[in-house]
């Protein structure tokens, strides 16, 4: 599965990268806002610190407004593709911008249903919501294993992209249901190293080599 870092902020892109396991980069409005600047300045100064695909959210509502933005935006560097909210506007974009190999993240998908008219109108990705179902009782993971089988039945090649993942059981759950990618927060991502076990040995480890030391 591939893992991309959902936030704008440069600092923990260039931290995760570093790691050696960042496949791609996810913003939105919201997480550009927490930055205090814009998509276009932001995508750009990403683009400059890591190579990887990296989602950029198209502010129109109309087809031929998103198709304008969507262009400028995949011009600001190859890495960049363009982040549409699931609507009838945004598929007649994503038919347009894909036929001309612009590939477009079809966001807020909450059913299977709108995954799958995404897919066919040539979503790259469709990133459907985990975290939000849940908020509202629902249990967002059965949406991303009914989007995997759907895509899988009729070998749509578009990614499924787990999205609003809330903490390391979420990205559990997408791996297992084979999802292709998790966009996965910063400190989800902390938390995914963690465990109280590894630093029990980390320190039983430490003291022993201490001890033998000495002998
Ligand atoms: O970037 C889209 C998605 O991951 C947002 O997550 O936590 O705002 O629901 P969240």
């Amino acid at each position: 599965m591939k893992i991309f870092i959902d936030t704008a902020n440069l600092d923990m892109i260039k931290e995760i990268n570093s790691w050696g396991i960042l496949d791609g980069v996810t913003t939105n409005p919201s997480l550009i806002a927490k930055e205090g600047t814009d998509t276009p300045t932001r995508v750009k100064e990403i683009a400059a610190i890591v190579d990887v695909p990296i989602s950029a959210e198209a502010m129109s509502l109309k087809a031929e407004d998103m198709i304008k933005e969507g262009r400028e935006l995949a011009a600001i560097h190859p890495n960049i593709n363009v982040k549409l909210p699931m609507c009838i506007d945004s598929l007649k974009a994503t038919k347009v911008l894909s036929s001309e190999g612009i590939d477009v993240n079809m966001t807020l998908i909450f059913s299977a249903q709108q995954a799958l008219l995404a897919a066919k109108a040539g979503a790259r990705y469709v990133s459907p919501f985990v975290g939000r179902l849940d908020d509202i009782g629902a249990y967002g993971t059965d949406l991303l294993g009914q989007i995997v089988t759907v895509f899988s039945n009729y070998g749509f090649r578009a990614e499924v992209i787990a999205a609003s993942i809330r903490g390391p059981i979420h990205v559990l759950e997408a791996a297992t249901l084979g999802c292709d990618i998790a966009t996965i927060p910063y400190n989800v991502l902390l938390q995914m190293v963690s465990h109280p076990k590894t630093d029990e040995g980390i320190q039983n480890f430490i003291k022993d080599y201490e001890k033998s030391k000495k002998k």
